[in-house]
């Protein structure tokens, strides 16, 4: 299959023994073995938006096997048909434009449903004899993978029940099991799920799930990093003089203040995508690119960010919560007028850290996070600010600063790499200016971050997944920040940014107070 909507150049070019393989933009890519996958929370929002429509657009491009399952299963009773209704509608809300009635109708024949009490045993006694059916009929060869698409309340009767009913056990084919965050909301509710995961699974077949690490150009931070030789020798303190990660968005809470009033941004995107993109900037190389090597790097950067100061937390971290402003030209609402949202509500939805981690490599380079809703523009950057020039031989020959060089990882929109430099300005005069190196991922045709972990998942490779130890981790740093910021923060130190804006002034000041200023966003 080929066309500019196509994953695949080649389709099934090479059998070798029992593995198939096409090329994707020239390179191999193995097409899974067959499948059963148990999606629970099936009639729900993240079924229809995100995981069906990339199965879906997986079988289209033809990177699934002919024999695959997806078992739906939640509490709402529906038939097989009503399901595939439904599923048909999510995939047409996905792709408005490239919804193929051929292929769709192939898929669909796919797709089952069954109705589950997550907290009835009998219930997935049921259960397990349909997935048995199920496999025995697609002859998925005991290939199993369990998606929870569930609300967090119920993660821990449902992996108990996978497990007590036996389905979690590897007979003929693997079995894995993919969850979602939030693995919990603190240090002891993150160590009591991964400890009911690890009752029913071993780490091998835990697949937690983090879409910042899906997403392409994250990939490229450790290739950019080791895969070059230009690169690394200046990777430390000796040439750089901060780092900042930004991930900000233009969106406010939407429809989930029911889940967001208790998480707020630091345990929202911070303890998980901010940590796991600070963790491969900071990392040491691996010996091998293996995923369990690149996790205990990743860890171990984590175990060395120097604790929050919690008797000075003013020093290290700015919160914020929105009030009206105009996004993109268009008026919009405060966080406390949003649906469901306390009128008084201290849930912060905006916030900047300053990280210190205490090793060789890093000692005395600041990392500066800044994350939060309804802000200027949607963007998702690292940028490596190298230190100024050691001597400065043009004084009294040219009038401009000397920006120091700064290299910049494009996370989202427009994913790319760029390094500004500086550069005579051409003419008689002396005079220097800021240039910028590009390179740019646009026009390639990839996998989006739903697509890559379920082909990952089913491909056994967990290096985009977090392991246990590097969520609880995160947690163990950022826990009693949380709970100190919860114990004194009052309703009336917000809203104190305007939607729209770059956030709280204080977060400037964050930077300022160091001689450093953040980049635009
Ligand atoms: C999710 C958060 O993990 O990431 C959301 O729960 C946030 O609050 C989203 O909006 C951002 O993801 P992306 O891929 O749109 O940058």
């Amino acid at each position: 299959m080929t066309g500019k909507d196509s994953n695949l150049e080649k389709v099934f070019d090479e059998i070798i023994g029992e593995k198939r393989y096409g090329t994707m933009n020239n390179c191999t890519i193995e097409i899974p073995a067959p499948f059963c996958l148990t999606v629970f929370g099936a009639s729900g929002d993240l079924t229809q938006r995100k995981i069906i429509p990339a199965l879906y657009r997986l079988e289209r491009d033809k990177l699934f096997p002919e024999d695959f399952v997806v078992f739906g299963t939640a509490r709402t009773a529906m038939s097989n048909s009503a399901f595939r209704a439904l599923m048909k509608d999510a995939v047409k809300t996905a792709f408005p434009d490239k919804f193929d009635r051929i292929s769709w109708k192939k898929f669909s024949q796919r797709l089952y449903y069954a109705q589950v009490d997550y907290g009835e045993r009998d219930s997935f006694l049921r259960l397990r004899k349909k997935i048995l059916a199920l496999e025995k009929k697609h002859e998925t060869r005991g290939n199993r993978i369990f998606y929870l698409a569930v609300p967090p309340d119920v993660y821990g009767p449902v992996i108990s029940n996978i497990g007590s009913v036996g389905l979690s056990r590897e007979e003929k084919g693997y079995t894995h099991i993919v969850i979602e965050k939030p693995i919990g909301r603190d240090i002891e509710s993150a160590g009591r799920l991964n400890a009911v995961l690890r009752s029913a699974f071993s780490e091998r077949q835990i697949y937690r799930m983090d879409h910042y690490l899906a997403k392409e150009t994250v990939q490229n931070i450790l290739m950019f990093r080791f895969a070059n030789s230009i690169f690394e020798p200046l990777w430390d303190r000796r040439y750089i003089d901060h780092i900042q990660i930004t991930v900000a968005e233009t969106l406010g809470v939407e429809h989930r203040a029911g889940y967001y009033e208790k998480a707020g941004v630091l345990r929202d995107m911070f303890q998980n995508h901010l940590f796991q993109l600070l963790a491969l900037t900071a990392m040491e190389p691996p010996s091998i690119f293996e995923a369990e090597r690149v996790r205990d790097e990743k860890a171990k950067v984590l175990r060395s960010i120097r604790p929050f100061p919690l008797d000075r937390p003013d020093d290290s971290v700015v919160i914020g919560q929105y009030g009206q402003g105009k996004v993109d030209g268009v008026k919009v609402p405060g966080y406390r007028d949003e649906p469901e949202v306390k009128p008084d509500s201290a849930t912060p939805t905006f916030a900047a850290l300053k990280v210190l981690i205490d090793n060789w490599r890093w000692n005395g380079v600041p990392f500066y996070l800044r994350s939060g809703k309804r802000l200027s523009r949607k963007t998702a950057e690292i940028s490596v600010h190298f230190k100024t020039v050691p001597h400065l031989m043009f004084a009294g020959k040219i009038d401009e600063n000397i920006e120091p060089n700064a290299l910049v990882i494009r996370i989202q929109p427009d994913e790319g790499i760029s390094i500004y430099f500086q550069a005579k300005t051409p003419g008689s005069r002396l005079c220097l200016s800021p240039v910028l190196m590009d390179f740019s991922y646009q026009k390639v045709f990839s996998l989006n971050d739903y697509e890559r972990v379920l082909l990952d998942c089913m491909q056994g490779d967990q290096m985009l997944f977090v392991r246990g130890d590097g969520v609880e981790e995160a947690w163990a740093l950022l826990s009693p920040l949380i709970e100190k910021l919860e114990s004194i923060t009052y309703p009336k130190n917000f809203p104190n940014y305007e939607a729209g804006s770059a956030g709280p002034d204080a977060a400037a000041e964050l930077l300022k107070k160091d001689g450093r200023s953040w980049r635009e966003m």
